[in-house]
């Protein structure tokens, strides 16, 4: 396997890698938590030691799996996990963070994200996650599923600047953030993490994506996994309990597509012209 995966800063200037792993719908069945465990570990060992979760996959069951696969190697893992816009007040992001904290078995969350916007204030949020910055159970904090003008209102609250990212859905269907959200977040230095960068599947039967991945000689994950990886400061986080699909993503941070491939990517799956609201799965 090729050199380590590259890296891309967050706002405080600290590096992460750009391919990370997804875990929604793991944990859901106790029968395979040893086997989602062993399939994190081997992502870990292939580098990809950006791990992705919330409290509310399978109610907590996602954290525990994370908790399992990354005991005895925490300090190798940037850890990200989400509280719900319902627990999301002051005192409740806390409390969701100590929950949270006990299913994954360590002390610091790396990334704390507001899952979607819900009904508390912002700045109620912004204060709880200060208050776990400060106590020293995070380290950053950042949001999710927020739109230009979400994040435009988030950066003019209290405390809101201290942003570190936005998740949000993007892969080669679903390019309504190039529109401005991009552009608005790249201007500000905020990295956009791509959460189902190949769309949970649906998109890797495309004919396209099919004759580029055999031109490149590899498969259609990895083209579109490829093409995410190619905007500047987007950190992707596939999801994959299957060895040969961790090895395939994996490989995704080596394959440079050409101009003319990604013309190709580009007429299939058109860019926006205009401003559309952002979808969230
Ligand atoms: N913030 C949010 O609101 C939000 C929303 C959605 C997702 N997320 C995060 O983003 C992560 C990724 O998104 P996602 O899980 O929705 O979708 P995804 O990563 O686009 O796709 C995951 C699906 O694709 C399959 N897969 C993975 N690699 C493959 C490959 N090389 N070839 C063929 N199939 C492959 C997986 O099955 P196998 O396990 O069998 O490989 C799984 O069924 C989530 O797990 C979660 O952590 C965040």
């Amino acid at each position: 396997m090729a050199a380590d995966i590259p890296t891309t800063p967050l706002p405080s200037g600290e590096q992460v890698p750009v391919l990370g792993q997804g875990t929604w719908f793991m944990g859901e069945d106790r029968r395979r938590r040893d086997q989602e465990a062993d399939a994190l570990r081997l992502g870990i060992d292939l580098g990809m030691t950006l791990i992705d979760t919330a409290e509310m996959y399978a109610d907590g069951g996602a954290e525990a799996v994370v908790g399992d696969a990354i005991n005895g190697r925490r300090d190798k893992i940037f850890l990200v996990s989400k509280v719900l816009p319902s627990n999301a007040s002051r005192q409740g992001t806390i409390r969701a963070c100590d929950n949270s904290l006990k299913r994954l078995k360590c002390e610091t969350i790396d990334l704390y994200l507001l899952h979607w916007r819900g009904g508390y204030p912002l700045e109620e949020t912004i204060a709880g996650f200060e208050d776990l910055r400060q106590a020293g159970k995070i380290r950053h904090w950042g949001v999710s599923n927020f739109d230009t003008d979400d994040m435009e209102e988030l950066v003019l609250a209290p405390g809101g600047h201290h942003v570190a990212t936005n998740q949000i859905l993007y892969n080669l269907t679903r390019r309504r953030p190039e529109f401005d959200l991009m552009p608005w977040c790249r201007e500000r230095k905020i990295p956009l993490m791509a959460y189902s960068p190949i769309e949970q599947g649906r998109l890797l039967g495309n004919k396209v994506l099919g004759n580029i991945a055999k031109e490149c000689d590899t498969t259609p994950a990895a083209v579109a996994l490829a093409w995410v990886l190619s905007r500047e400061g987007i950190i992707a986080i596939p999801k994959s309990s299957n060895p040969v699909h961790l090895r395939e993503n994996r490989k995704a941070v080596d394959l440079k597509l050409s101009a003319e491939q990604i013309a190709t990517l580009d007429h299939a799956f058109a860019a926006p012209t205009r401003k559309v609201q952002l979808e969230m799965l």
